[in-house]
């Protein structure tokens, strides 16, 4: 038996990041990872709070937290880079939304927040490599993007090397309470760990940890693909209405993301996975060449509404804390999530840039 004043269960980019925020804080922390693949592992990693406004609830306070986090990456980039000795890959290039016709180029208008529009010149002058079928688009110059395996890989190691404890391939069975207060956990292999707090960052898989209404939290599974970064390949992200390309500096350009709800298969379709290279070379043709090196799929933790779960479970016990449902912005909202559960978990305070992702909402309303 193990003891610490946080457990956090889960092991992906929010997990490992809460774990690190306390661990610097000197908080005694142990992550246990589950093992096996995050939806960490299978993000493209774009840090755009400038996109994707109607794909999410939460309205404006999610584009506030997500603004925030992004402003928190630019300064843990590269604190964690340093500390770790991992190269994260952090490009601050800004992200290039691109339309074929008018009717994309309103829908991206209306989806935009920040960025600047570009007429039909403006936006082959940003990315030369571009199709000459395109018809305008959107800058958004303060976007960046980042690679999450390396976030993840660095995160374990700063966790560790700060003091805390990394715990992999055990899965978190059970929350213990008493008198109202958490006590610890159970693992799957009936292990007990104690703790005052108890974060569950679990991703999609949330049965007997969290105390949420069916349905409130479930997979969307997204496939994706990479190819070799070959001449003429865009020099910064590329977002259309079929695609997004993400060039890494390791060579690669990652091309995403199908959303497949309620499918809890790792496996990728031929057709699918088809039609995401067919929208990548659509925009950049020069790509029609390029090998394909790994295809894969991820499970995106998705709510009922759009929006993140963040802060003290409504129902208690005391102690026990979520930070799931991140859905497409996991990366991007990891170091707000951290900061806003450290604050919470350390001072008891709730930060009020957290207070509209209570669980409380489904909870209210008793999702089915
Ligand atoms: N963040 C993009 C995606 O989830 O596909």
């Amino acid at each position: 038996m193990k003891t610490s004043d946080v457990i956090i269960a889960g092991g992906g980019v929010i997990g490992l990041m809460t774990g690190w925020t306390l661990a610097r804080a000197g908080v005694s922390v142990t992550v246990i990872d589950a093992g096996g693949p995050a939806a960490t592992d299978a993000a493209a990693g774009m840090l755009s709070p400038s996109f994707e406004q109607a794909l999410h609830g939460g309205g404006g306070a999610l584009s506030a937290l997500s603004e925030e986090s992004l402003r928190r990456w630019r300064e843990i980039a590269p604190m964690l880079s340093e500390a770790s000795g991992v190269d994260l890959d952090f490009d601050t290039g800004g992200i290039l939304a691109v339309a074929f016709d008018d009717f994309e180029a309103a829908a991206f208008g209306a989806d935009a927040k920040g960025g600047e529009p570009l007429d039909r010149a403006q936006v082959l002058e940003v990315e030369p490599s571009l199709s000459s079928c395109v018809r305008g688009g959107w800058f958004a110059k303060n976007d960046g993007q980042i690679d999450p395996r390396r976030v993840r890989a660095a995160l374990a190691r700063t966790l560790v090397n700060e003091g805390g404890a990394l715990i992999r391939g055990k899965r978190v069975a059970s929350v213990q309470s008493e008198n109202g207060k958490v006590t610890g956990v159970v693992l799957g292999n009936g292990e007990r760990h104690t703790a005052r707090h108890v974060v569950i960052a679990t991703g999609a898989r949330v049965d007997g940890v969290a105390d949420l209404p069916e349905g409130a939290v479930f997979p969307v599974k997204g496939e994706a693909l990479a190819i070799e970064r070959i001449s003429g390949s865009p020099k910064r992200v590329i977002r259309t209405s079929k695609a997004y390309l993400c060039p890494k500096a390791d060579g690669r350009i990652v091309i995403g993301a199908t959303e497949v709800p309620d499918d809890w298969s790792l496996n990728t379709d031929e057709r699918r996975v088809g039609n995401l290279r067919a929208g990548a070379m659509a925009v950049i043709p020069a790509l029609e060449d390029a090998p394909e090196i790994s295809r894969w799929a991820g499970l995106r933790p998705a709510t009922c509404d759009g929006a993140p779960i963040i802060g003290p479970a409504p129902e208690g016990p005391d102690g026990l804390h979520y930070a799931l449902g991140h859905y497409r912005n996991g990366v991007l909202l990891a170091p707000a999530t951290a900061d806003a559960l450290a604050a919470s978990i350390q001072k008891g305070r709730l930060s009020p840039t957290i207070t509209a992702f209570s669980a409380a909402r489904f909870t209210r309303l008793g999702v089915s």
